[in-house]
């Protein structure tokens, strides 16, 4: 018997420890302390930062392998050197600010410029990305937060509607870099009081993320970890914005210390309103439509030990479900890929099986590194 597998009496039934990317990988060196998914998003900042793929830095090797990962290769070296080279630029220069991180550099590239360019100094400056919108400093006549939660809420269907809608189930289909980008089956499961839980049904096994309320939980056939319990901060506090989203009527509440002020900004030739507010710890942006007061677009923020990563979700295609609007097509786009979510059938306050919301079962099958990288 294996003893020392046993866990001390009187813990058995202890809150569950969230595992920290030690715990689960072999050679961590210097991104130690944090949890695996937070881990994760470093490993997606790194790609976004210099353009590159998880293979850049870890070789072909690591296809449908995790444990090959942990090998080291000249330029997963150079890497894990240039964070201890940031970590000592912010310390000494900028009093431990997070002044500097791998894009200030690196700009989406793995060779940084050092001659300013001629081209760019005297073309037309490249649009604007919307979500590098700020709070301008001369204090416009922006409408307050209240005024365009308001229009928002009326555009949506009215308060009293919304607080008529308790729970939804949601069909369709979706496509991300865990189905091959190819269309397969999910569903959405989400009531009022706070629970919501996602599967896609990818050609590996079901992808599943669930969130009790208080709880979450994320289960994939491409995940490093069988079952991956969120910690509070970053990708907690999104998946509540997410359930929080779900039923706008309580957002005014949910979300804190809303702000606004941001010059007029577009999305896809359509001008929008932008504010701003905190979920739980994080930064979040809100695209408004201008014209319909309807949301576009939401970026938040999750902080990753060498920077910030932004996650974006984009809405689309609002149709009716009893008397209520509802984004039936949204996109999500993060440094580690892109997902459509397209609903084709939504049945309006139904009684769902509470299990739903639970933790999910490890997935029967084995866990295996994506075969290929796309992005
Ligand atoms: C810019 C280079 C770079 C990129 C790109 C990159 N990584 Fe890493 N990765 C590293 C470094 C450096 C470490 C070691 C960190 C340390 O020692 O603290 C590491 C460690 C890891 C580990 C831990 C392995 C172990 O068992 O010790 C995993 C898993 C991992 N990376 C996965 C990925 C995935 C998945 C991607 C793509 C989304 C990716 N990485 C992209 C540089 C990179
Ligand atoms: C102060 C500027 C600066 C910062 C900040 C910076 N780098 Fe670099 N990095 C460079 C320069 C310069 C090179 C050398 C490029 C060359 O030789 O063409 C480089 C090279 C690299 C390479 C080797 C690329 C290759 O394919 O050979 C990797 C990997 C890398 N950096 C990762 C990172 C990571 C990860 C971070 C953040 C933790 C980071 N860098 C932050 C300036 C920077």
């Amino acid at each position: 018997m294996v003893c020392g597998l046993l866990p001390p009496r009187g813990q058995a039934r202890a809150q569950e420890k969230p595992l920290m990317a030690e715990d689960v990988f072999k050679n961590v060196q210097v991104l130690k302390g944090i949890p695996v998914n937070q881990f994760m998003e470093t490993m997606g900042f790194f790609s976004a930062a210099l353009g590159y793929n998880c293979t850049n830095c870890h070789g072909d090797e690591v296809l449908g392998n995790w444990a090959k990962y942990a090998d080291d290769i000249p330029v997963k070296r150079t890497a894990r050197r240039m964070i201890q080279v940031v970590n000592t630029i912010n310390k000494d220069l900028f009093g431990g600010r997070e002044a500097v991180t791998c894009y200030t550099c690196h700009r989406g590239s793995p060779s940084p410029k050092v001659v300013p360019s001629l081209l760019e100094q005297y073309s037309q400056p490249p649009e604007d990305d919307p979500n590098e919108v700020e709070i301008s400093r001369r204090v416009s006549a922006a409408p307050a937060a209240d005024e365009i939660l308001n229009r928002y809420i009326q555009a949506l269907g009215g308060a009293g509607r919304l607080a008529a809608l308790t729970s939804f189930v949601g069909k369709g289909s979706y496509e991300g870099f865990d189905s091959y980008h190819g269309k397969v089956a999910f569903e959405v499961y989400a009531k009022a009081t706070g629970q919501r839980t996602v599967i896609a049904h990818t050609q590996n096994g079901d992808s599943v993320t669930s969130y009790d309320g208080r709880n979450a939980w994320i289960v994939g056939p491409d995940k490093p970890v069988s079952v991956l319990q969120l910690v509070p901060g970053g990708d907690l506090d999104g998946i509540k914005l997410d359930s929080d989203l779900a039923f706008p009527g309580g957002l005014k509440q949910a979300l804190t210390d809303w702000r606004t002020g941001f010059p007029t900004t577009v999305i896809d030739d359509r001008p929008v309103q932008v504010v701003q507010a905190m979920a739980g710890g994080s930064r979040v942006k809100l695209f408004f439509d201008k014209e319909t007061g309807l949301l576009n677009r939401v970026v938040r923020y999750s902080k990753t030990i060498v920077g910030s990563v932004p996650i974006q979700i984009d809405y689309s295609d609002y149709r009716e479900v009893a008397g209520v609007k509802m984004p039936f097509q949204w996109r999500l786009t993060w440094t580690d890929g892109q997902s459509m979510y397209i609903l084709d059938d939504v049945q309006p306050n139904v009684t769902i099986d509470p299990a739903k919301f639970a933790k999910p079962l490890a997935p029967a099958a084995p866990v295996v590194a994506p075969a290929k990288v796309v992005r």
